[in-house]
């Protein structure tokens, strides 16, 4: 019998619902997201009544949840028709109670053509935009592949803040050939932009990319581990100064602007994953369960029009391994992790020599309320800070 494992009521909790929509325009030679480029357009409305049917499978699992927050991602979700989405939404709706102040994002790129589409979006209940500008350099974002100009970038922002009452733009730095301070240059040019949330990501190197293979070939040079930890230190320094500090590793919010889906991660409370590739986390009778969907678009769809979902995991984790989760995806945050549901979920406290070997190194401190969490410096090697907490 497996142990509870939940402190508090499951309905006291957040509850997000994730939606994958896996097509792009253009594969970006950085990107291991399961994303793909189809010749045909993808028949919508096929993907669209799937996603229903995957919704419903969950719905019935997780009935009386109230959804606080939606998050459709990708790929690119702005290829969708406003249509599918207001669908999609609709469909979320009439499967649970929807809390009237959720948190409806959805991520899009600044194409020309994705960006006529905002107001469709708006209408159908969408309520935070979350723009992939990556750079605003026109050769930087030549040299990631993007397909859309530093100007589309601009008119998509600008549109985006006349439509959406929140607004959040991602971009990549410590990108080949950047300087400190040519990145000073373009963060301080963001900030003056941004409004109260920003993402800022390092470019890494992932597996199986095009950019991989040309590190492995020595013909794309990223920054040294040493550079690249003054990259971040300066990304503290200019986003702080500006009333954006990080809140997690690589989101930056003033007060109240962080994204309240991604937070739900963070702090490991529950969230339904549809869609294909995409994962959850949810309660069921007091047991946390790790879902997965099937990759693979098609074979995704094939799946749920034959079974109902397209779940290819659908496990139970133990309480050992739900502590170690929460403490990864916890210890991201500014505010870190509270140490007595650790100490509850895991049935054992931290290590107290452990604990004084990373404070002496400078990685973790207290955060008041008994909360743990990682300094800046632990946040650059937060899966050594992780695995030596947990083991
Ligand atoms: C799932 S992508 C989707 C956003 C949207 N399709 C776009 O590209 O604008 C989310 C974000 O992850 C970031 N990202 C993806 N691959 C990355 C990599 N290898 N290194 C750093 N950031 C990356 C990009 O900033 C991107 O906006
Ligand atoms: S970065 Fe965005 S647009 Fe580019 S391939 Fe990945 S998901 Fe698609």
């Amino acid at each position: 019998m497996m142990r509870a494992l939940i402190e508090v009521p499951e309905s006291a909790t957040a509850f997000g619902v994730y939606v994958h929509w896996p097509f792009c325009a253009a594969k970006c030679p950085y990107c291991d997201f399961n994303s793909h480029v189809r010749h045909q357009p993808p028949d919508e409305e096929r993907f669209s009544a799937a996603l229903s049917r995957e919704l419903t499978h969950f719905a019935e699992r997780t009935p009386g949840r109230t959804v606080t927050s939606i998050f459709l991602g990708g790929g690119t979700p702005s290829l969708m028709k406003p249509q599918t989405v207001s669908t999609v939404l609709e469909t979320i709706a009439k499967l649970w109670t929807v809390a009237p102040d959720a948190e409806v994002t959805l991520e899009a790129n600044p194409g020309s053509v994705e960006a006529e589409r905002f107001r469709g979006y708006r209408a159908a209940g969408v309520n935070r935009l979350s723009l992939g500008v990556q750079s605003l350099d026109e050769s930087a974002l030549k040299a990631l592949g993007r397909i859309h100009s530093v100007a589309e970038a601009l008119r998509a922002l600008e549109l985006a803040r006349k439509t959406f009452p929140r607004l959040s733009f991602d971009l990549i730095y410590a990108r080949p050939a950047q300087t400190l301070q040519a990145w000073r240059a373009e963060l301080e040019a963001a900030l003056a932009m941004a409004a109260d949330h920003l993402s800022l990501y390092q470019l890494t190197i992932e597996p199986e990319t095009p950019f991989f293979r040309l590190h492995e070939t020595g013909k794309l040079k990223i920054p040294d581990p040493e550079l690249a930890a003054a990259f971040y230190a300066l990304t503290q320094e200019i986003t702080e100064a500006h009333g954006l500090p990080a809140y997690e590793i690589s989101n930056h919010a003033a007060s109240g602007g962080e994204s309240r889906h991604n937070l739900t991660y963070w702090r490991y409370q529950d969230y339904v994953g549809a869609g294909p590739g995409a994962h959850g986390r949810i309660t069921i009778d007091g047991v946390k369960r790790a879902t997965m969907s099937e990759k693979h678009p098609e074979r995704w769809l094939a799946k749920v029009e034959t079974d109902g979902h397209g779940l290819v995991t659908d496990e139970a984790l133990t309480l050992e391994e739900a502590a170690d989760e929460m403490l990864l995806m916890g210890l991201r945050l500014r505010e870190g992790v509270p140490r007595e549901r650790y100490r509850q979920m895991s049935g054992r406290g931290f290590s107290t020599a452990r604990l004084e070997f990373l404070r002496e190194h400078g990685l973790i401190e207290a955060a008041g309320d008994g909360r743990l969490r990682t300094t800046l410096d632990g946040w650059l090697v937060l899966d050594s800070v992780v695995a030596d907490l947990a083991a």
